[in-house]
């Protein structure tokens, strides 16, 4: 695939993105004509959806940048104008080949901004500073980004611009960083799209661009994947071993300022899968911060070669012959175990910081703002005051939470479980003498007395209430923890 140069003409983006906002180019527009899987569509579907495309001004855009298809210019024209057609030339995310327009790049609805970047891919043939779309791993990083108003953003690696423009919103001044050029391109363009003004792009290698500045909000989804191969800027870090990884969670911490929270996916090496997090504590140590980290998917080092060299799969000897060379690799580095996760952490002043980490199902995942500033609360009091602190706290159960009771054919219940209906949507299976408890923590009750007035209202004796008690403690911390409750008072 030949090299093209974006041009990072943010006025002739802006005409583009005005012309897509008339048009009324949205997801729901795109999943109204395409069906839900429509936005997400791949080369190889993008075929087979053109032909579900009726004539209308939206269809001839969705054709043309989502699904990568040339259309004729006089479509073009009458979808977005003569001069959303003049600007998507100049910029160069499409060329003329006589009557027809032809696509050079992918523009598309996400996260509700626009973005722009490189055509599907085509696997092997991808040139090495191609930029990805919005990626899966793009989506857990926009969850798990807490979006709290602040001064200074800092998104490293920013690719398209995705969690730069995101953060744009709402943040006063936003840094992106990348060490390739066109992505740099793609990122002025994507803000032109959207009317924002407020990004600015810096050249350079992780950190290295920013040195002595500090931030509010740190976010990054560089190349963490762990791999022997140097081939292509959006997935190879080109550092031995998970040492990009280690370098982006040390340095968020020390460019954070205080109260300042970062969110970043990394991967960690571990000898086996008994103790997959050692190292990420390692990392952690001493920086200042709290830190919840979250495992999304953990592998070992067959199954996690095979998941990034997918594009071999329909040739068996080179696929064997990578997966031969990646087990090698990760031989040598004597890991067993491969864990892909986030790391958030959040800048305190105080004497004592926790690390917390928990499994999430990526499958799950979704907007987590809200749950990471209840954590961050969480950790915060039980770093300071020891886990006890929920006994003197006021807790309440956060509004996204739900109970689910699944009975027997007699209507017993046989099991009850506490299910947070956002963010990393964890679920917990309780006693339901437990559940009632958790029901009067009402933000006015100290746990103590939420113990007492369950064990009244269910009539329970002394060493029941005790037994009541002791499984509900440990309930609440971690509950609390996990972003369940808010903290309405810190003390009685
Ligand atoms: C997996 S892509 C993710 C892009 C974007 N952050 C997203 O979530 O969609 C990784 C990005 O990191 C950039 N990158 C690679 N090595 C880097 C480094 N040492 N410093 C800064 N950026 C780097 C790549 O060029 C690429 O744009």
């Amino acid at each position: 695939m030949n090299v093209w140069d974006p041009s990072p003409d943010r006025a002739a983006a802006a005409i583009v993105g005005d012309a897509l906002r008339a048009v009324g180019y949205t997801t729901e527009a795109i999943e109204e004509l395409l069906g839900d899987d429509g936005p997400s569509a791949d080369l190889a579907e993008s075929v087979v959806l053109e032909r579900r495309l009726p004539r209308s001004a939206i269809a001839t855009t969705i054709r043309l940048l989502l699904l990568q298809r040339p259309v004729t210019t006089i479509d073009a024209a009458a979808a977005l104008g003569h001069d959303g057609v003049d600007a998507l030339l100049g910029i160069g995310l499409v060329t003329a080949d006589g009557e027809r327009l032809v696509p050079r790049a992918r523009l598309v609805p996400a996260e509700g901004i626009y973005l722009a970047f490189d055509g599907f891919s085509r696997g092997q043939d991808d040139p090495p500073g191609w930029v990805s779309s919005f990626t899966p791993t793009a989506y857990w990083l926009a969850s798990l980004t807490p979006r709290r108003r602040v001064e200074r953003a800092l998104d490293i690696g920013t690719g398209n611009g995705a969690h730069a423009l995101l953060a744009a919103a709402h943040a006063n001044h936003v840094i992106a960083t990348d060490v390739n050029p066109r992505a740099l391109a793609f990122t002025q363009i994507s803000a032109g799209l959207n009317g924002i003004e407020n990004v600015e792009t810096r050249l350079g290698s992780l950190f290295e661009p920013v040195a002595g500045e500090t931030f509010d909000l740190i976010t990054c989804n560089a190349p963490y994947v762990i791999s022997p191969e140097r081939r292509w800027q959006y997935r190879d870090g080109g550092l031995p071993g998970d040492q990009l990884s280690e370098r982006v969670v040390r340095e968020a911490a020390l460019h954070l300022a205080d109260g300042g929270h970062a969110s970043v996916l990394v991967s960690w090496l571990a000898e086996s899968e008994d103790d997959p997090d050692e190292r990420i504590h390692e990392w952690l140590e001493g920086n200042g911060c709290d830190a919840w980290v979250l495992g999304l998917s953990g592998a070992d080092p067959l199954d996690h070669a095979a998941g990034w060299n997918e594009h071999f799969t329909g040739d068996p000897d080179t696929m064997g012959a990578a997966l031969d060379e990646w087990a090698e690799y990760f031989a040598a580095l004597a890991a067993g175990w491969i864990t892909e996760g986030a790391v958030l952490l959040r800048k305190r002043d105080g004497d004592h910081h926790v690390v917390r980490a928990d499994p999430v199902d990526e499958e799950e995942l979704e907007f987590a703002s809200d749950q990471i500033e209840r954590v961050f609360a969480a950790l915060a009091l039980v770093a300071e005051e020891g886990a006890s602190a929920v006994t003197e706290a006021r807790l309440m159960l956060t509004d996204e939470v739900r109970f689910e009771q699944e009975l027997d054919r007699h209507g017993e219940v046989q099991e009850t479980r506490i299910v947070l209906d956002e963010g990393t949507c964890f679920d917990f299976e309780l006693e339901s003498e437990t559940a009632e408890l958790l029901i009067t923590l009402d933000g006015h009750t100290t746990f103590d007395e939420a113990v007492e007035r369950t064990a009244r209202r269910l009539e329970l004796g002394k060493r029941e209430a005790a037994e009541l008690r002791h499984d509900a403690l440990r309930v609440v911390r971690e509950l609390f923890e996990q972003g369940f409750f808010e903290l309405v008072r810190v003390h009685a």
